[in-house]
């Protein structure tokens, strides 16, 4: 169920640079969202749309988190706010990600900031002691965003690996690189769970579908509405154009028409 409320933010921390982990309450009313699932904030710019952004984190009744990236007038004002200022939010919106099937690895592909789009889903995954494969990219390892997904655990329940793009940290390559190795491990049936860039979903995608691996993409089409009125984030899909905010954000991969690519 999606309802508007009122949140308050609690704290903003800074995770890195530009990137802030921002805490809200938005009272116990707020229906509790599912990883995958984004909140359409009102920022106090003067702006006439809401931004959306993927709930990071779900932390106690109608409280959660949001892991924003300044990059333009919305998220500058959004993050310009004091604790304890109240911003309008609409949520929980969109499908989620469906969870793994009993026996399927989860293997978490995130790039850059898609890291907020799978911290719920890994943080619900350890919670529920499921294992998970966690592979994270970024240009160099100043700009990964570490502490936003669980680090990985003794007993291997939680592995990361790591790719930049410069090989500053972990292997020298994309994230991508990473998935084709992580399925090939061994045969158990996968399911991989991709954020980030366009080009890295369809790439990310691309291998997991090879691989016969079932696969899910959050993608981050710029909303308008963002409950599916006025088909301003349409993406393309096998069946036809789909809403992004209404359909989405999350998509079966294999549904997905990449841009530039023709499918039948
Ligand atoms: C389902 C969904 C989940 C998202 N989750 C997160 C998140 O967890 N954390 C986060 O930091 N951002 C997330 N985004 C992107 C976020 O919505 C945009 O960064 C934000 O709307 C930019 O607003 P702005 O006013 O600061 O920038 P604007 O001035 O509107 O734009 C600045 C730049 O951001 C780009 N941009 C604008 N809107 C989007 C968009 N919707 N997606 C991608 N790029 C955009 C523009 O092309 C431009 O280059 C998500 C987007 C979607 C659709
Ligand atoms: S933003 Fe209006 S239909 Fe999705």
């Amino acid at each position: 169920m999606t309802i508007q409320a009122t949140a308050r933010l609690e704290r903003a921390t800074r995770v890195r640079a530009e990137d802030f982990l921002c805490a809200f309450d938005a009272g116990g009313a707020f229906p509790d969202a599912r990883p995958g699932q984004f909140v359409h904030v009102r920022t106090p710019a003067d702006l006439t749309l809401r931004r959306p952004f993927s709930v990071a984190a779900v932390t106690g009744r109608g409280r959660f988190e949001l892991l924003v990236r300044k990059r333009g007038e919305g998220t500058a004002a959004l993050l310009s706010l004091p604790e304890g200022a109240e911003v309008s939010v609409l949520g929980p919106s969109g499908n989620g990600f469906g969870l793994p099937e009993p026996g399927e690895r989860a293997v978490l592909v995130a790039g850059g900031i898609g890291v907020a789009g799978l911290r719920h889903l890994s943080r619900t995954l350890a919670r529920d002691g499921r294992r998970q494969v966690v592979l994270v990219g970024a240009p160099t390892a100043t700009a990964l965003l570490d502490g936003v997904l669980p680090g990985p655990t003794t007993d291997g329940a939680v592995r990361v690996e790591v790719a930049t793009d410069d090989g500053s940290r972990g292997l020298r390559g994309t994230v991508c690189d990473l998935v084709g190795r992580a399925l090939e491990e061994t045969d158990a049936p996968a399911r991989v769970y991709c954020c980030g860039p366009q080009a890295m979903l369809r790439s990310a995608a691309g291998i997991a579908l090879a691989a016969g691996a079932r696969c899910e993409a959050l993608v981050e089409e710029v909303m308008a509405c963002g409950i599916g009125a006025c088909r301003g984030c349409v993406v393309r899909t096998r069946t036809g154009y789909r809403a992004a905010c209404a359909d989405g954000p999350v998509f079966d991969a294999a549904e997905l028409v990449f841009d530039g690519e023709e499918r039948a």
